[in-house]
């Protein structure tokens, strides 16, 4: 049965009654109704337990009205039947507690079956396509550069200096933990497709932070498999980054029906940077959301009058909703952006 979603339609760049509009981590702890399953379970338990997981990918289906719903999870799961390890510290972020720097340490980490060793992963996938129905729902995995980063710094960075180092210093260790990954993850990304995963997304949210000589070199063939090897599932993949303005048209050849934009270029440009044969995700500053509902309608407004019609525009913010933003602000972007009509 084909489903009428306007999500789908746009990632498909057919014509949409209205702009659709789903949010990066619209799940989390901006949400009451999530802080208080948090009360009781840590993020790594609540990705364990399917039920759970869920229910809270279903909370801001229901809160909020959006067009997508993304799976409760994350992009650094697969580090723990890598053996590479996973945990949250309060205040610190992720930890990885055998993080990779050595070519000894690439061999070391153990073989994945996602359908096994995250199984868990997918049985959340199997109940929600039960409870979504007309929604569609997104899987997603990270990128083999951004889920090297932490893999290779221990947890989160700034200057990326021991990836990087590994990158310019010791490349066959490099290529060697690329190509274990892109295929580790790409497993991982289609188990998650033939699930029920409807449509996904592949963050490479750090990726940035090269040039774009470096990302055809160490990045893009790794990028491209996996993109690749979903698109083979025939449904539509997102391939989003931040601080990509330079790297747009090497990310678009690696792979996507959609490219995400961040708010540091203007839709427009972005799109024309890109060529009329992709549809684009964003963009709106994720701190927008902190402003006035008039500065923020404004914002919206401009997006949308940039995208002008064309078909392909998904919106949705430039990277993911910060924790204290308020919801009710959130629900009035969705409203913004369902109300807008382009000969207004
Ligand atoms: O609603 C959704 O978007 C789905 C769930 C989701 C999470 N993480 C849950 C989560 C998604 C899509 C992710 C992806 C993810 N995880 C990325 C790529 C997207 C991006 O934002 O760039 C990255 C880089 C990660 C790694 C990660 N996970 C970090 C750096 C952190 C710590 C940050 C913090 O705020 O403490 C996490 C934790 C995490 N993953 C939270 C959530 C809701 C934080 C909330 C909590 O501890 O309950």
């Amino acid at each position: 049965m084909k489903m009428n979603s306007r999500f789908l339609k746009a990632c498909h760049r057919e014509p949409v009654d209205v702009t659709p509009v789903w949010f990066m981590r619209q799940a989390g702890r901006y949400m009451a109704e999530y802080r208080a399953i948090r009360e009781k379970y840590s993020l790594i338990e609540i990705c364990h337990h399917p039920e759970i997981a869920a229910e809270v990918t279903l909370q801001p289906v229901r809160a909020l009205g959006v067009d997508a719903a993304i799976l409760f999870a994350d992009i650094l799961l697969p580090a723990i039947p890598l053996g590479v390890g996973l945990e949250f510290s309060k205040g610190e972020g992720p930890v990885l507690q055998n993080p990779i720097r050595t070519m000894e340490d690439v061999k070391n980490l153990r073989p994945v079956n996602p359908e096994v060793d995250l199984g868990y992963v997918m049985d959340a996938i199997r109940i929600l396509r039960g409870e979504l129905k007309d929604i569609p729902l997104i899987g997603f995995c990270g990128a083999p550069f951004t889920v090297a980063s932490y893999m290779i710094e221990g947890g989160s960075s700034r200057e990326f200096l021991k990836t990087k180092t590994m990158m310019y210093s010791d490349p066959q260790t490099w290529h060697a933990l690329m190509e274990k990954l892109s295929v580790v993850l790409s497993d991982y990304l289609v188990a998650q497709i033939r699930a029920g995963a409807q449509t996904v997304q592949v963050f490479d949210s750090w990726v940035g932070a090269l040039n774009p000589q470096d990302y055809q070199e160490f990045v893009l063939p790794y990028s491209q498999k996996i993109l690749q090897d979903a698109k083979k599932e025939n449904v539509p993949v997102i391939h989003f980054g931040t601080n990509t303005t330079t790297l747009l048209p090497l990310m678009k050849q690696a792979g996507g029906d959609v490219l995400g934009l961040d708010w540091r270029i203007p839709l427009d440009d972005g799109w024309k940077l890109l060529g009329d044969d992709v549809a684009v995700q964003g963009n709106l500053d994720p701190t927008l959301l902190f402003a006035p509902l008039p500065e923020i309608k404004k914002r919206v407004h401009d997006i949308l009058d940039r995208a002008n019609g064309k078909l392909g525009h998904i919106f949705n913010l430039g990277h993911g909703i910060l924790q204290h933003t308020p919801v009710d602000t959130v629900k009035a972007v969705v409203d913004m952006v369902h109300e807008y009509r382009v000969d207004k």
